[in-house]
């Protein structure tokens, strides 16, 4: 095996400027692919997740909320590339209470942004990807277990993942091309921070004493992008020191 697995290989990752996604482009252009990822208000983060790549990866302002933006980028890192062989839908957005107290805004930037723009941007990228392409998203554990309240739409919309994942495993094996979902439990993020207040009651319900780290979703993400990973397809695959366990 190659030790740059991911050699001559395009990808696009939604939500790169930050958390997770940063992570997951750092990995990807690490393991030798070419990296283009999306942010839609993190310029000067995007920027040096970028620089930190040496120039490998290179950001585009796309707002997911809008599907004229979802397919631009599309057709902007395929341009860019020659061709895509990678797509990862990892911009998301999480709110949380009860369901009475979230705002129909919340509700609706869930549901745009977690699925909506997901299948946007995969209807997008099956114009480009050939065999061996590959279709990573990143649902959550939450779509598996919610074990505190106030999770409820969030849950919806990673559930929704992990059916279209699923579904679209049926679809797209004759082409040649995997479609799988990343689990992750706490990962230390802007969105949930390791030392934030609902840091204990996580690690409360976990095998492990720590949340898990962008660069570990990245590892991950990158070995199911690579040739190794061609007979995983349709699954939903947990990251999540033992939060599901
Ligand atoms: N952290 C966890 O514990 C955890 C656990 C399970 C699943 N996840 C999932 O992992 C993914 C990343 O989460 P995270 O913790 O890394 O979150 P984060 O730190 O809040 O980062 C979110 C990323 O998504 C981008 N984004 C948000 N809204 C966007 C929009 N409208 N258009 C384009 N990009 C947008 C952000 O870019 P800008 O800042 O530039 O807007 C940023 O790069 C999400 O799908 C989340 O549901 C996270």
């Amino acid at each position: 095996m190659a030790t740059r697995p991911l050699e001559g290989k395009t990808a696009l990752v939604t939500g790169g400027s930050r958390g997770v996604g940063a992570g997951i482009v750092a990995r990807l252009a690490a393991d030798g692919a070419k990296v283009a990822f999306t942010y839609a208000q993190a310029r000067e983060q995007a920027e040096s997740v970028a620089a930190a790549t040496g120039g490998v990866a290179h950001p585009i302002h796309a707002d997911s909320r809008h599907e004229q933006d979802v397919e631009a980028a599309v057709a902007q890192t395929a341009e860019r590339f020659g061709g895509l062989d990678i797509l990862v839908n990892n911009a998301g957005v999480g709110s949380f209470g009860p369901i009475t107290d979230l705002k129909i805004d919340e509700i609706d930037a869930m549901l745009t942004i977690n699925v909506r723009s997901v299948v946007i941007a995969i209807r997008a990228a099956l114009a480009h990807l050939g065999e061996g392409g590959r279709i990573i998203n990143i649902g959550s554990i939450n779509a598996d277990r919610t074990p505190f309240p106030g999770q409820s739409v969030y849950a919806l919309t990673k559930g929704a993942v992990q059916s279209l994942t699923r579904g679209l495993a049926r679809e797209l094996a004759p082409r040649g091309i995997t479609i799988n979902n990343v689990q992750p439990g706490p990962i230390d993020t802007d969105a949930n921070p390791a030392d934030g207040p609902l840091a204990p009651s996580m690690l409360g319900v976990m095998a492990t004493d720590r949340y898990g780290t962008a660069a570990e979703v990245g590892a991950f993400v990158s070995y199911l992008a690579g040739p190794e990973a061609a007979y995983i397809t349709g699954s939903s695959l947990n990251i999540d020191g033992g939060f599901t366990a």
